[in-house]
């Protein structure tokens, strides 16, 4: 990779844990069950050189001149998929999005040979959303490009997490020991899984909190499946004491019959509301990942108050995109 002393990417240096700089190993970025803690801080720490370039008036290296981005989306998006937009462009790749609506998928072509064709048409990394819970890794397995889950079924969203992950240590500084507590539909939540994995790694004390319907299989008897957290459905024994509250969507589309008596019984007994919230540290901040059902999961005085950072992520999102489509940059293949 070729950087002009101008445009340099300030080099990283060591992890948040102070182990040695990890060697980039990765050339796919599926879940963060496969990540250490060092190499999550050299996401964190690189994410900080991008931050710096987003600063500049002329937020555009040449880091990735000459390589080709796709953006492959079978379910909608608003976040994810415009900030590795301008991730992309950001870094001066040429970028491509397609709309699996208006793909050929319609016309009945599957995942794979839609991939051989983006490949032959030159693609170097794809970014894929799937409402089929492990289709990157599919994917992954049938192309020479980099593969980068943005969202697969329930299963995992990982370039979430990492952005979530670098909001909680931009205002705490680090993750060790912090009690973060997940609130909402766990069970649908790609965001959830991606996050408790990445939060344990660094460190922190994870409790997750929802009704016994919406909690998914393996996490309350965690049997080596997930990472140890705690569980309850009381909501306000959940955020006592709690550094950080991330509230999750509910996900009206993904909802079986019989998992709720009804939205309206959620939102009275789940909601994250002022006084809710009030059980947590004073300092606690407030994430959640978007797109918000606002007065339902959230109260809109919550999602709106001093201590929501919900905006700061989906800025945060683009510097964390950047940093991981320059690590994979330098991965062998590419
Ligand atoms: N958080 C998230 O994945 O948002 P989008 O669905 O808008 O991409």
């Amino acid at each position: 990779m070729r950087i002009t002393p101008k445009d340099e990417v300030r080099p990283v240096a060591g992890a948040e844990s102070q182990e040695q700089p990890p060697v980039w190993r990765h050339r796919h970025i599926l879940d963060l069950d496969d990540f250490s803690a060092a190499e999550i801080g050299l996401v964190m720490e690189t994410s900080d050189a991008m931050m710096e370039i987003l600063s500049r008036p002329i937020k555009k290296v040449p880091t990735l001149r000459g390589k080709t981005i796709v953006t492959l989306f079978y379910e909608p998006s608003t976040r994810t998929r415009s900030s590795f937009e301008m991730a992309a462009k950001n870094l001066s790749a040429d970028v491509v999005n397609l709309n699996a609506q208006v793909s050929s998928s319609v016309k009945g072509e599957c995942l794979t040979d839609a991939l051989a064709t983006l490949e032959a048409l030159g693609a170097d990394m794809v970014i894929m959303r799937h409402p089929m819970s492990g289709a990157p890794y599919v994917a992954a397995r049938r192309i020479e490009a980099s593969m980068i889950n943005a969202g697969d079924g329930w299963h995992a969203h990982p370039t979430q997490a990492l952005l979530d992950l670098y909001t909680i240590r931009q205002h705490k500084t680090s993750l060790k020991g912090l009690k973060v507590v997940i609130v909402g539909d766990i069970k649908h939540s790609r965001v959830a899984r991606s996050n408790i994995w990445g939060l344990t790694k660094m460190g922190a004390d994870v409790t997750v909190c929802c009704p016994y319907t919406l909690l998914p299989f393996g996490l309350e008897d965690t049997r080596g499946i997930f990472p140890e957290v705690t569980v309850t459905p009381d909501i306000e024994r959940a955020l006592e004491g709690a550094d950080v509250v991330m509230a999750l969507r509910l996900q009206k589309e993904r909802q079986q019959s019989g998992l709720l008596p009804s939205i309206r019984e959620y939102a009275r007994y789940y909601q994250l509301t002022e006084a809710r919230l009030a059980e947590a540290k004073a300092d606690a901040i407030v994430l959640h990942p978007g797109p918000v059902n606002e007065d339902i999961e959230i109260a809109s005085g919550v999602a709106h108050g001093p201590q929501s950072v919900i905006n700061r992520q989906v800025t945060n999102g683009v510097a964390v995109r950047m940093a991981l489509l320059y690590l994979l940059s330098g991965s062998k293949r590419l």
